[in-house]
């Protein structure tokens, strides 16, 4: 039964209610909801407060009075500069999240080194290692020498005092799940702690302008663990991501006040740490002689940076009467709708094959522009016919199966040219494109005629659709 004043909690989600349920009636979470006291108010002290008269009465400022730009703390970590938008902004607070083991730690005391070699005040907290480790783990990066002050504590009073003792311009706190405050009951890692920690930590970097990063766990399905409340907290979310397997390691941004949430940052974990990608582009191609049926490379954007990336897929005969669709670094709903696409379209039946699609070296890919080299490995797989060795591939596909244009075709075709790339399979349209020759397809069944017949001649798109499209540019 219900205790009066009780509240109980969603672990998941973070919505709270008075009754305990099975399932959250916000995030429809099984078992999540727990019982959480001391979050109330104290009685009274509503009443109190409600007695205190204003002293301050709402002031009301004009969008045009002048606001300097907030200046910024290079880190001289430059890929991680980029995803917060140039620099970290101070007084902003930043949390980062990412599944265990991706390299949070090594990436974040990496940027406190950079930052304290130019003369930024860092300060490294860890609640999950010892300070020895830490050290350790320092040295062994070779940054034994930076002047970051490192302390290992989970209790926020102890932090909180600590950070206003000293003047500080960046400080990292690994992890806000190991955090507790002795104001609450509840267990470490719980929401009541998570959002009291990150509430208190985000008043203490507005209020001392000091920069504040924390570190976030992220659950199995990709969220970052506990409330989603710290994310409306915080100014900026970053995800730190990478494939099992794969050395390669990605910052994004899912959230920035300060900037755009587009940039990507490109890393390579090796022995001595992560080291920066500065020109990922030709990172996630795979370096064969010949293109195999079933390959085609995306000519892709991320952020303000071109990368072209292989996309693979495989075709096969099911065995068994329920045909598999399995994609890593590619949205499953996607396939799904080019699949129906190609099959109510272009009359290529999947219905008793397995589909595989695969992109190369552990990058994800969220552009619409990728359908087409989606498609175009797909058909290539399905009909046993190799795309050519020098052809980047890009379009957007629409269900009633033309191919749209995407933006930023010239920086596409620069970095293919840049790359050795000579022709690409892209929307009609780019075949008036000056000095790189586009086989144009205006619809989906363009692109399976030319791959089936081998036809990659550059052509101007013909028809209604190409007129439609040609009048859209
Ligand atoms: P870590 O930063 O501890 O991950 P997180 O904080 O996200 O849990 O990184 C741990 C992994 O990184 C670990 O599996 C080992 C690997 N690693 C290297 O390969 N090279 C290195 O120089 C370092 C420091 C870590
Ligand atoms: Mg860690």
């Amino acid at each position: 039964m219900a205790r009066e004043g009780a509240l109980y909690v969603c672990q998941a989600c973070g919505a709270s209610q008075s009754k305990w349920a099975g399932q959250c009636p916000a995030c429809l979470s099984w078992n999540a909801l727990v019982e959480e006291v001391g979050s109330a108010a104290p009685p009274g002290a509503l009443a109190a407060r409600r007695n205190v008269k204003l002293r301050n009465a709402l002031a009301f400022e004009t969008l045009d009075a002048l606001t300097p730009a907030p200046g910024r703390i290079p880190t001289g970590v430059d890929e991680f500069d980029r995803v917060c938008g140039g620099g970290v902004v101070p007084g902003s607070a930043i949390l980062v999240g990412g599944d265990p083991g991706v390299g949070k730690s090594t990436l974040l005391l990496q940027v406190l080194a950079a930052a304290s070699l130019r003369g930024a005040a860092c300060a490294y907290i860890s609640g999950e290692e010892a300070v020895e480790q830490v050290r350790a783990r320092a040295q062994r990066m070779g940054l034994g020498h930076a002047p970051v002050k490192l302390a290992a504590e989970t209790n926020l009073r102890a932090i909180v005092e600590g950070l206003k003792r000293d003047r500080f311009d960046l400080v990292v706190i690994d992890s806000i799940q190991t955090l507790w405050s002795d104001q609450h009951d509840a267990g470490p890692g719980s929401v009541t702690q998570v959002r009291a920690a990150a509430s208190e930590l985000v008043r203490l970097s507005k209020t001392r302008g000091v920069a504040v990063v924390l570190v976030g766990h992220v659950t199995k399905d990709g969220q970052i663990a506990g409330p989603r409340v710290v994310e409306h907290m915080v100014d900026a979310v970053l995800a730190f991501e990478g494939e099992r397997g794969y050395p390669f390691r990605i910052l994004r941004g899912a959230k920035n006040r300060f900037g755009a949430t587009d940039e990507i940052g490109v890393f390579e974990m090796g022995d001595a740490g992560l080291r920066e990608v500065k020109n990922p582009s030709a990172l996630f191609l795979n370096e064969g002689d010949e293109r195999a049926a079933g390959a085609a490379v995306f000519a892709g954007v991320e952020g303000s940076r071109p990368v072209l990336v292989e996309f693979q897929a495989l075709v096969a005969p099911s065995a068994y009467g329920t045909p598999r669709r399995a994609v890593v670094g590619w949205d499953s709903g996607r396939l799904a709708m080019v699949l129906a696409v190609l099959e109510a379209r272009c009359g290529l039946g999947f219905g008793d094959r397995d589909v595989y699609l695969n992109v190369a070296g552990g990058l994800r890919i969220t552009e619409p522009a990728a359908d087409l080299a989606a498609a175009a490995a797909l058909v290539s797989s399905a009909l046993d016919k190799p795309l050519p060795q020098d052809c980047v591939v890009f379009g957007e596909v629409s269900l009633s199966g033309e191919v749209r244009g995407v933006s930023r075709m010239d920086m596409r075709t620069k970095e293919a040219v840049k790359l050795g790339f000579a022709r690409a399979l892209a929307p009609g349209v780019a075949a008036e494109g000056p000095a790189f020759p586009v086989a144009g397809v205006a619809r989906l069944t363009d692109a399976v005629r030319r791959i089936g017949e081998g036809d990659f001649q550059m052509t101007k798109p013909s028809g209604a659709a190409g007129a439609r499209l040609r009048a859209r540019h």
